[in-house]
């Protein structure tokens, strides 16, 4: 007989908290055993009396509890369980985690633990969407985090509707019941396969200290990665000078110029899919010194002469041999997006081109956001301002499906 799958239920303080009591009802009838932290702030919303008589277990709430220490302690509790739930996420557990603090119970659990965690967001709708919440969650999915919700609806709070209502219980347990049946890692939609993505911007030095560089952040490209990894993929990501983590089981090569990138790209191939999402410099310096310039008095500041930096884009697009078999650009472009996204496409042999508005107005360059055009030879698609995790999930599963029609195709 298969053994009891164990939830380890963290409830977050959110007015959602009493719909736990149903989850670990409905839980336990399908066979889960069920033991559940909660925050101090939860204790506010549903009493640990409640909690307990519904789980049949012993409730948790105390970081600094000596018998509880002696009995469990936190580390255990991190690690005796299959899955760690955390319903309701709110605001304020989501930018816990991220920021990797652990100043309680259920924080410092999330923290000690080595099990998949799945969180399930509930907050007002302007909680939910303020920048800092979503950074959050895009750092949380970069770290391996998984969500389910929140949901779009009426909130608690008269008048108010919008995304952050707590999933609905048996959307929870699908959730849950899909994260822990046995992973059927071939079956993902880009298993087997290998992505290969460029990200953030390159530094062209000038001398050991001063450098040429450009304002990306990195963010679409490492979310790029980490989405391509959530199909199954196998990702290479080369990624230009930037302060982001790397993204849970993608292979990272960190460089610094467009040479080096050029390097590590065709060093990775072959590969099913190259996504160019880096800001390559389209020039560097001619002559870089070899020791800092000094600046003289009464002389003229230094001229300094660029040359042209490889066109990496161009030159995987036209490769005869390894090409991969989908080829995508990324376009930043200050005017006239489409039309010089589509000269693109031809001019370097892509198959698809992401163009995108980077003029200072739009706040996409080292934004969370972007608002992405995708050109292609049947035509062009505009899809709607979003977070830049939303674009790489939903880029990622177009690409599935085109490589799921070619392989159709050819057999
Ligand atoms: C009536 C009430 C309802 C609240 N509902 C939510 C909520 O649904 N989601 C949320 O993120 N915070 C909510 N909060 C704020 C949290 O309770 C607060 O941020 C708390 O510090 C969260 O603590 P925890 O993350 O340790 O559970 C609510 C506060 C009150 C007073």
């Amino acid at each position: 007989m298969q053994s009891k799958r164990r939830i380890l239920l963290i409830i977050g303080g959110g007015i959602a908290a009493y719909k736990c009591l149903d989850l670990i009802r409905r839980l336990r009838e399908r066979g889960f055993s069920v033991r559940a932290i909660m925050t101090k702030a939860a204790e506010q919303f549903v009493t640990p009396l409640a909690v307990g008589a519904i789980s049949n277990e012993r409730v948790f709430t105390e970081l600094f509890n000596l018998d509880d220490e002696r009995e469990i302690g936190h580390i255990r509790l991190a690690r005796d369980c299959d899955l760690i739930v955390v319903a309701p996420a709110t605001a304020d557990l989501l930018a816990k985690m991220a920021h990797g603090q652990a100043n309680d119970l259920a924080t410092s659990v999330l923290l000690a633990t080595d099990k998949r965690v799945l969180a399930a967001p509930a907050m007002n709708p302007r909680m939910w969407l303020n920048p800092a919440t979503q950074r959050n969650v895009a750092q949380l999915k970069a770290d391996g985090i998984s969500f389910i919700g929140p949901a779009v609806g009426e909130m608690a709070e008269r008048g108010e509707a919008g995304p952050g209502r707590l999933a609905e219980v048996p959307v929870l347990i699908d959730a849950i019941e899909r994260r822990l049946a046995p992973r059927d890692t071939a079956a993902m939609p880009l298993a087997g396969r290998h992505v290969l993505i460029t990200s953030g911007p390159t530094h062209e030095p000038i001398d050991p200290v001063r450098y040429l560089a450009n304002r990306s952040s990195g963010k679409q490209g490492f979310a790029l990665a980490a989405a391509a990894r959530s199909l199954g993929a196998n990702v290479t990501l080369i990624a230009g000078p930037v302060a982001l983590p790397d993204p849970a089981g993608v292979t990272v090569v960190r460089i610094e110029t467009a040479a080096e990138m050029l390097d590590a790209v065709t060093q990775a191939l072959p590969a099913d899919v190259a996504i160019f999402a880096a800001a390559v410099a389209d020039w560097r310096i001619a002559k870089p010194k070899s020791e800092k310039l000094k600046k003289s008095a009464g002389s003229e500041p230094p001229a300094l002469k660029l040359a042209e930096n490889p066109d990496i884009l161009k030159t995987i697009g036209h490769r005869s041999k390894d090409r991969p078999r989908l080829v995508v650009g990324f376009a930043a472009e200050t005017e006239n997006v489409v039309a010089n996204a589509q000269k693109k496409l031809k001019s370097k042999a892509a198959d698809w081109i992401v163009a995108n508005d980077v003029s200072p107005e739009t706040g996409i360059m080292g934004g969370d956001r972007n608002t992405v055009h995708i050109v292609t030879r049947d035509g062009v698609e505009h899809w709607s301002d979003m977070h830049k995790t939303d674009v790489a999930e939903k880029l990622m599963v177009r690409v599935a499906i085109h490589l799921g029609q070619q392989s159709a195709d050819i057999a």
